[in-house]
Parts: structure tokens; sequence; C-alpha cells
């Protein structure tokens, strides 16, 4: 099978296409032919090793985690969709032929880049909606965190809440979940951006390259901050007092499992949460969807096309 597989931490052309042998499913695990794969900002981080904005303990068990010297998984990949082709011994749950949506940052295994990946079927596994395509339901958990951070900050009904980097993944399921909570929400991007926000839902819109929405006297009960591109001191400052503060770095992990992305499947299956797909590129041309990507400008989700 093809695979876009990487040695050692650098620019995104370290990224090289190989083939390989299709792997086996050991005990537990299920062989998924792979028809879409995510491109996350982690894993732009994760191929050059950048770790800006995380806090110095989980930079360490981070770098401990991924390799010191060299990437100890050598394909990257967080999240796919795709057909499950072959079960390992005791998968119970799914059969050959369902189609699924697959989080593989359960245990950091990783692997999405490639025609097909192994999964746990005891992580967050989900089968996929069938009113969605691949790439829809894919791009569906695209922001996961923002789940998190919604439900942390425990967004109510006629809450006042700011979405910081309103436009990326984790930015436009913020907006649309924030919305959802009943909230009126204030969404922060640039320019260009800003109709699509609207469209996701924002009720107001602040172009940041033009102005600094703490400026504005107004006072928020949340600030979530999607992006990682807040300074605590400005948040405090929008915040009412009791207002809540977040950010995806420092809150984006708390909780990612199939739960969490069995609630987005369903919200995007009924018609409830818009997923944003910015590009597609084929498996091949993964360096330069990774060097789009490194831009930070993203606008939702990136995919790679794996079966075509
Ligand atoms: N996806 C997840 O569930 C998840 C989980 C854990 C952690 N994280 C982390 O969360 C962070 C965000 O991830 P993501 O995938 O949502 O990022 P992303 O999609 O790459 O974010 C790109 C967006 O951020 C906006 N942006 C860039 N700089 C900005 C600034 N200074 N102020 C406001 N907006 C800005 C850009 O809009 P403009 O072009 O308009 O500036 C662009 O639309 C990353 O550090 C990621 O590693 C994500």
């Amino acid at each position: 099978m093809k695979a876009v597989m990487y040695e050692r931490y650098g620019g995104p052309d370290v990224l090289e296409v190989r083939d390989i042998p299709v792997p086996q499913p050991g005990p537990g695990e299920m062989l998924v032919r792979v028809r879409s794969s995510m491109v996350a900002y982690g894993d732009y981080r994760m191929r050059s090793l950048n770790l800006e904005g995380i806090p110095a303990v989980e930079r360490f068990l981070a770098r401990l985690a991924l390799g010191f010297r060299h990437p100890k998984r050598r394909i990257l990949g967080m999240g796919i969709a795709g057909d499950v082709v072959r079960r390992g011994a005791g998968v119970t749950g799914f059969i050959e032929g369902d189609s699924v949506v697959a989080g593989l940052w359960h245990r950091m295994r990783f692997g999405g880049y490639a025609e097909y990946v192994c999964a746990a079927a005891d992580g967050p596994v989900e089968v996929k909606p069938l009113n969605l395509g691949y790439d829809e339901s894919l791009a569906a958990i695209g922001g996961i965190a923002a789940l998190s951070l919604v439900r942390r900050a425990a967004v109510r009904a006629g809450e006042h809440v700011v979405v910081y980097g309103a436009s990326g993944a984790v930015g436009t399921t913020a907006v649309q979940l924030a919305k959802h909570a009943g909230a009126v929400v204030t969404a922060v991007c640039s320019g260009p951006n800003g109709a699509m926000v609207r469209a996701l839902g924002a009720d107001r819109v602040v172009d940041y390259t033009k102005e600094d929405f703490t400026d504005s006297g107004e006072r928020y009960d949340a600030v979530l901050d999607a992006v990682g591109k807040l300074t605590a001191a400005k948040s405090t400052r929008a915040l009412k007092p009791n207002g809540r503060s977040l950010s995806v770095l420092t809150n984006g992990h708390a909780s990612s499992g199939r739960p969490e992305m069995s609630y987005l499947l369903s919200l995007a299956q009924h018609g409830a949460l818009t997923p944003v797909i910015d590009r597609t590129y084929p498996l091949e041309r993964a360096a330069e969807a990774h060097r789009y990507v490194e831009s930070g400008r993203k606008r939702g989700n990136v995919l790679l096309h794996c079966d075509r």
C-alpha cells in the first residue's frame, strides 16, 4: 500500500510517499481502507517538533511520547474515515463493510496518511452517518477539542461568549456548539473569514486585524481561545466577574473519546453542525497539504484523499 512516512523531524519535504505492506489487524483491531484522512494543525507540529505554547511539563511529556531524536510513529494522521475490511480477534460491534470514522489520536497510534490503517475497535470509532460522505463525517470531528472548551466553560443559554480564532477547525466547531447551547456568540477572525463564521451562526464578528475585541468595553461570560493565540491578560480583561476563560492549548485535550465523537457526528447527521472543508489533496500531495496547514490560515479542515 501507499503511505506517507517521515523518518526525521523537519519541513514538509521530510514527508515521503512509500510502498509498504498492508498492516495486519491484531487482537481488538480493525483494518480500515482509508478514504479520507485529516491533516491537522497538530500534524504539522509533530512533523516539525513545534511545541510552542504548550506548558513546559506537557512539552517534555510530548517529546517523550513522540520520540526525542526521531519520530517513533513514522506515519502521521490523527483521524480517518473509511471502510472496515478485516477484523482482528475479539472485535465486536463492527463488521466488514462498515463505513467508519476513527480517531487515531487514541494511544497516539496515528497512521492515517495511508491506504490502510489498523484502528483499535475500543477507541474512538463510530459508524459513519449514512447521509454524510467520508469527508463531511471526518470534518465533523476535526475540531473535537471545541467540545471540551464549550463543555468545560459550561456555556448556558443567553450567555455572551467569544470564540477567538473562529475560522479554524476548532473555531468553526466552537462557534456552532456555543450557538447550539443557546449563547450569543462573538466570533473573532480576520475579515475574509467573517462571512463564513456568520453563516455558521455567529451573532457578531470582530476582525482582529482591524480591532481588538477587548477594547470595546463589552464583557463576556466566557472567552474560548480556539487557536491558542490569545494572551491570558487579554482573556481576563474581556471577562465579566466569574467569567470563564479557556484555551485549546491547555483545555482542549480533556476528553475526545467515542462519546464525544458520536455526539458531533449525530449533530452533523441532523444538520445541527456544518462540517467545514477548506481543501482536499490526494495522498501523494501530503507535503503540499502540510505546507498549507503550516501557514496557519486554513479555514476549518484540510483532508487527504487516500483512494483516488
Ligand atoms: N483539532 C482539534 O480538535 C485540536 C485538539 C487539540 C489541540 N488542538 C490545537 O488547537 C489549535 C487550533 O487548531 P485548529 O486545527 O483549529 O487550527 P487551524 O485550523 O490551523 O487554525 C487556523 C485558523 O486560525 C486563524 N488564526 C490564525 N492566527 C490567528 C490569530 N492570531 N488570531 C485569530 N485567528 C487566527 C486563521 O484565520 P485567519 O487567516 O483569519 O487569521 C485560520 O482560519 C492548534 O494549536 C492545534 O494543535 C486542536
